[in-house]
């Protein structure tokens, strides 16, 4: 998934106190779920215990990346014009559980200016045309990996060059951050990104970007950016997800919120009185954490009062739906993301582009 950008610069939620006081995990004071305890003795320090924690995440990240690949390549063979998407959709999460991963967001599939966030709900009628990107994210313990490719159902394949810019753009960005590491400034990736979408002819979507992945949560520290914003901050380590849009030179090259996603999160804790909603809350809250969902996925589990249930979670400010993102002249979207890791001075990407 994506973040919508207004500043241009990092998220207010950069450094550790910001961070805690504004991560909704925490405020729900939630353990993230470990079954992996790493092991302790007298003899291990501090520090070992860090290093074990940060190699079972190392092992984590990889495990998600490896099933992300297999899913990419099993939903390409799904996604085909006038299929319904919600039957996509449904298949690529039951193979994301069936290869041992967990969904770490509702498969996004966003047709032509929909730039992102767009999932079907059960009795969902659109089909499969047009530009159509296909977001997935899969985690292992709450280590994600955030990817998405773009598919061209026009009869005339008119999109191939502008869904190649996006590739190329991803291709450039992830060639700099292997040469540069930690090092690797925001300016750096945003420049490589612009550069390969405009020297292709299309426009980079410049208020949409990458973003910081941290444990359960799929927009953490750093916003990425897709054109140079000039800002020197640098990578340094931890989980990344990198994600080039562009449209057509006579789109805007910007994005505005539209109609609802059916794609949601919890944003601050709080209580409901009847029990049809709590009892949809508590699950979301020990499942869920600050994931995204879907009513898709709660209709399924709770039958249509989950209905209810989000109605009343949304009014009383406890979740809060995604809008969709659309581009402002309407013109088609083409995407592409992976996700990577920056540890010890090395870099993993956990889906290679
Ligand atoms: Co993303």
């Amino acid at each position: 998934m994506t973040e919508k950008d207004y500043s241009g610069a990092t998220t207010s939620k950069i450094g550790k106190n910001a961070k805690t006081s504004q991560n909704p995990k925490e405020a729900l004071a939630v353990k993230p779920k470990k079954q992996k305890q790493t092991m302790k003795t007298d003899e291990y320090s501090n520090k070992n215990e860090e290093e074990g924690q940060a190699q079972s995440n190392t092992e984590n990240y990889r495990k998600a990346g490896e099933i992300a690949k297999k899913v990419k390549e099993f939903a390409k063979t799904l996604i085909k014009k006038d299929e319904k998407l919600v039957d996509i959709a449904e298949k690529i999460e039951a193979k994301i559980i069936e290869l041992g991963g967990e969904i770490a967001f509702p498969v996004n599939l966003s047709i032509d200016d929909v730039a992102a966030h767009y999932t079907p709900t059960l009795r969902d009628e659109k089909l499969a045309s047009g530009l159509i990107k296909a977001d997935i994210g899969v985690h292992i313990e709450g280590c994600i990996c955030d990817i998405a490719f773009t598919v061209d159902l026009t009869p005339e394949k008119k999109y191939t060059e502008l869904i190649a810019s996006t590739e190329q753009a991803l291709k450039r960005a992830v060639e700099i951050v292997k040469k540069d590491k930690e090092k690797t400034t925001l300016s750096q990736i945003g420049r490589a990104i612009q550069e390969a979408i405009e020297k292709a002819g299309f426009s980079p979507i410049v208020n949409l970007s990458g973003h910081g992945l941290d444990e359960f949560d799929i927009h953490s520290g750093l916003t990425i950016p897709n054109y140079d914003n000039q800002n020197a901050h640098e990578l340094g380590e931890g989980a990344f997800a990198i994600e080039p849009f562009a449209t057509l030179k006579i789109g805007t090259g910007s994005i505005y919120e539209g109609a609802g996603s059916n794609i949601y999160h919890i944003v601050k804790p709080g209580q409901v009185r009847d029990t049809n909603s709590r009892e949809v809350l508590v699950w979301l809250v020990d499942n869920k954490q600050a994931l995204p969902f879907s009513q898709r996925e709660l209709e399924k589990k709770f039958g249509t009062r989950a209905l209810i249930a989000i109605s009343n979670l949304k009014r009383a400010g406890i979740i809060q739906e995604f809008p969709q993102l659309v581009e402002k002249n309407h013109q088609p979207v083409s995407q592409t993301e992976t996700s990577l890791i920056i540890s010890s001075g090395k870099v993993e990407i956990l889906l290679e582009p």
